[in-house]
């Protein structure tokens, strides 16, 4: 008897009933060869969600697949309610990274709050609750094309501060430690970014709402009216059929394209360990740096 090795050819299926993401099979991502790069790179770009089911990426395999797409911003980063003793955060506790882990339930974008914003991430799952913990994606590209002609004129020339201490801080989480030194992640002291409204994508030229949970504060806009707008601009955004929550299953990996899209996270029961990888793609300094202080 013969035994032929079946090999799946490379395939990228569009989602079904929304207007972003695919799912590509017949690939290993950790080892692509030239052509198949060049067919994800541009699948990338139109469709700015691509989910790899079945991947089970080892560290350096995730870390060389992140860099296939540029720089990183950082390699690797456990997003997990495991500790590293292996014992489950407490969710009562609210500590720091518990914080983190509940703020990233509201739509956002990464990195927003740092002087570069990010290019994308992979990310993947290694050990999944049985029921929630799903990401949502929202395509920002969509969101935009769908306002009407006087909103897209009205936020055209608008921009809004991001920050982590103004996401965290308004959900009640205090972002610095007693001893007044700050605590996590993107919980600087530098400048606070200031970034337009509408985002020009640098290789597809398409625009997109850059809105999420760390924008505020619009300059030229009363506070109130100015947290009015952007709220109205996520909630009308952030609804089908540009969303997309992705259901995961251990060894799945995902690369979103953070140019154009808002995620965020979603409740699980924190009595089930939930440890995904997050590896962030750097942000192009000619594209992605906020503006210039006034
Ligand atoms: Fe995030």
């Amino acid at each position: 008897m013969t035994h032929s090795l079946s090999i799946e050819p490379l395939t990228i299926k569009p989602l079904r009933g929304t207007t972003f993401g695919a799912v590509v099979t017949g690939v290993k991502a950790a080892a692509l060869d030239d052509a198949a790069w060049r067919e994800i790179h541009a699948a990338w770009l139109q469709y700015a969600l691509l989910i790899f089911p079945g991947q089970y990426l080892k560290r350096d395999e995730q870390i060389a697949f992140a860099k296939r797409f540029g720089p990183l911003e950082f390699e690797m980063a456990a997003i997990s309610n495991v500790k590293s003793d292996g014992s489950l955060r407490i969710e009562a506790d609210n500590d720091d990274v518990m914080k983190i882990l509940k703020g990233n339930m509201g739509w956002h974008c990464d990195s927003t709050y740092m002087p570069v914003q990010a290019k994308g991430a992979v990310f993947s799952a290694e050990v999944v609750p049985s029921i929630g913990g799903r990401t949502g994606f929202a395509d920002m590209r969509a969101a935009y094309d769908a306002l009407d002609g006087p909103l897209k004129a009205r936020i055209e020339k608008l921009a809004a501060h991001h920050s982590l201490h103004h996401s965290q801080s308004k959900l009640g989480h205090q972002t610095k430690k007693s001893d007044g030194e700050y605590s996590g992640y993107g919980l600087h002291d530098g400048p606070m970014p200031l970034r337009q409204l509408v985002k020009v994508h640098p290789e597809t030229g398409r625009k997109s709402l850059l809105i999420g949970r760390h924008a505020h504060n619009i300059p030229g806009m009363d506070k109130a009216e100015s947290e009015r707008l952007l709220q109205e601009l996520v909630d009308f955004a952030c609804q089908p059929p540009r969303i997309y929550h992705h259901d995961w299953t251990a060894g799945d990996a995902v690369v979103w394209d953070n140019r154009c899209l808002l995620h965020q996270a979603t409740p699980w029961d924190m009595n089930q360990p939930r440890v995904m990888w997050h590896s962030r793609i750097a942000g192009n300094p000619a594209s992605e740096s906020a503006l210039a202080s006034p």
